[in-house]
């Protein structure tokens, strides 16, 4: 469902003591208004902090992957119906670094989406293209072949996605995509949404995204809200780009 929603991604950070004064001022500092939403995807092991320090309160919360398979021989893993008996709402699937990292083809994440649906979270699909391929010209190519990819995989049930255009080169390097830029992207990817009867998705920017380029960004027309790395560890930052 289209409204606005601002993601964190922790990444691979945190502790104990460090989450625990941040959820509280998150709790503390976010005021939920109608079609507005905000969540934070955590590492696995925080998930049980998270449940517990959000629970009553209107912060959504997930984490940051999923098996593409529901049970058996994959050690490491963690199955979506495992997320789902836990409570988690939503899971980043395909992020750049897991695509990067970790071998996760196009296959690939469409196949956790579709686990992800499965088992009732809402994945959070990442979609985004690398310097490399911007320079060559062919970023629309390649965020709609990633997309095209979880498309054809999830068939009727699209419009239950959200999804993010994250720049692979404005991940962590403080560049960001122009909100023209960034626009450009997000009207092709809400047009071939809109040809899969999901024109109403939530689309999501991320990369760098800071409290201060934030609400030109969001002003654009197709630009949903943020998936946000870096800036989502510092409560009052992370408020106030959900503020935007
Ligand atoms: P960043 O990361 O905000 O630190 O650039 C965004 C992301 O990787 O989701």
């Amino acid at each position: 469902m289209r409204g606005k929603l601002v993601v964190g991604n922790w990444k691979m950070n945190g502790g104990l003591a460090a989450n625990a004064a941040l959820l509280s001022e998150l709790a503390a500092g976010w005021k939920p208004s109608p079609g507005r939403a905000i969540a934070v995807c955590v590492p696995y092991p925080y998930l049980a902090q998270v449940a517990a320090v959000l629970a009553g309160s209107p912060i959504a919360w997930g984490a940051q992957d999923v098996s593409e398979h529901a049970s058996g021989a994959y050690t490491g893993e963690v199955s979506a119906g495992m997320l789902a008996e836990f409570g988690c709402r939503h899971a980043i699937v395909g992020h750049s670094e897991r695509r990067q990292h970790y071998g996760d083809t196009d296959a690939i994440v469409a196949a956790k989406v579709v686990a992800a649906l499965a088992a009732g979270l809402t994945p959070i699909a990442c979609v985004g293209e690398t310097l490399a391929e911007r320079d060559a010209g062919v970023t629309m190519s390649v965020v709609l072949r990633q997309l095209d990819a979880i498309l054809a995989a999830v068939g009727a049930n699209a419009a239950k996605l959200v999804v993010a255009y994250e720049p692979v080169w404005a991940i962590g390097t403080g560049r960001t995509a122009s909100p023209e830029e960034a626009q450009a992207v997000h009207a092709a990817l809400r047009a071939r949404l809109a040809k899969n009867g999901a024109a109403e998705v939530a689309l999501l920017y991320g990369g760098s995204v800071k409290a201060d380029n934030a609400k030109s960004l969001f002003a654009m027309a197709d630009i949903d809200g943020g998936l946000i790395g870096g800036a989502s560890l510092k409560a009052a930052e992370f408020l106030a780009i959900a503020r935007s």
